[in-house]
């Protein structure tokens, strides 16, 4: 499973990026409006961190518009992903620009319909929102295991991309059920690394070699 932070965050991402295990960034208008300076300023400090994908999304709502920013924001790095709404004008355009050879990630998915439709429309990857659908009393994930399924069964090349994950558990099951890649807020994967049995236990053995140090050589 490929790990993606989810923010727009520079030292978040130099901070994961320097344990050597991130895989990609997604971020998305709100997360980008609660950091300073320029929009593209700050994607292309990004891809200079990240080796992988970045993604970076189109405000546009129509075929024209999305095009020109898709282009726009895939001229300013290799590794930018163009984030695209899962719209009936969005999927002409995943559609386009997959041909095009630029890569693409559908967002604002909620539902194994929406998963196939960008599939067949040539996503590189495909962003179901788990907590979201969580927030309102549904089962997010069941719909991740639905993609999961149908991108098997048909060997679709689209990658599922796990998204608002809230808690380490949410990573565990998109990792159990077979997504391809997991975002997570920051703190989300930090969270991943703390165990208070391995705290404890690591306190116990310092103690225990504090008897022994003497003896050590
Ligand atoms: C994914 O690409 C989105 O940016 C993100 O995961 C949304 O998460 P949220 O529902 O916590 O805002």
């Amino acid at each position: 499973m490929k790990f993606f932070l989810d923010t727009a965050n520079l030292d978040e991402i130099k901070q994961a990026a320097s344990m050597g295990i991130l895989d990609g960034v997604t971020t998305n208008p709100t997360l980008v409006s609660r950091e300073q300076g320029k929009f593209k300023d700050m994607l292309v400090g990004i891809c200079e961190v990240v080796n992988g994908p970045v993604s970076a999304e189109v405000v546009s709502t129509d075929f024209d518009g999305m095009m020109k920013e898709a282009h726009e924001l895939a001229a300013l790095h290799p590794n930018i992903h163009v984030k695209i709404p899962m719209l009936r004008e969005g999927m002409k355009a995943v559609k386009a620009l997959s041909s095009e050879g630029i890569r693409t990630n559908v967002t604002l998915c909620f539902s194994a319909s929406q998963a196939l439709l960008a599939a067949k429309a040539g996503a590189t990857f495909m962003s179901p929102f788990v907590g979201r659908v969580d927030d309102i009393s549904g089962v997010g994930m069941d719909i991740i295991t639905d993609i999961r399924t149908i991108y098997d069964n048909y060997g679709f090349e689209t990658e599922i991309l796990a998204a608002s994950l809230r808690h380490p558990v949410h990573v565990v099951e998109a990792a159990l059920i077979g997504a391809d890649i997991a975002t997570m807020p920051y703190k989300v994967f930090d969270q991943l690394f703390d165990h208070p049995l391995t705290d404890i236990g690591l306190q116990r053995f310092l103690d225990d070699w504090e008897k022994v140090k003497d003896r050590v050589s």
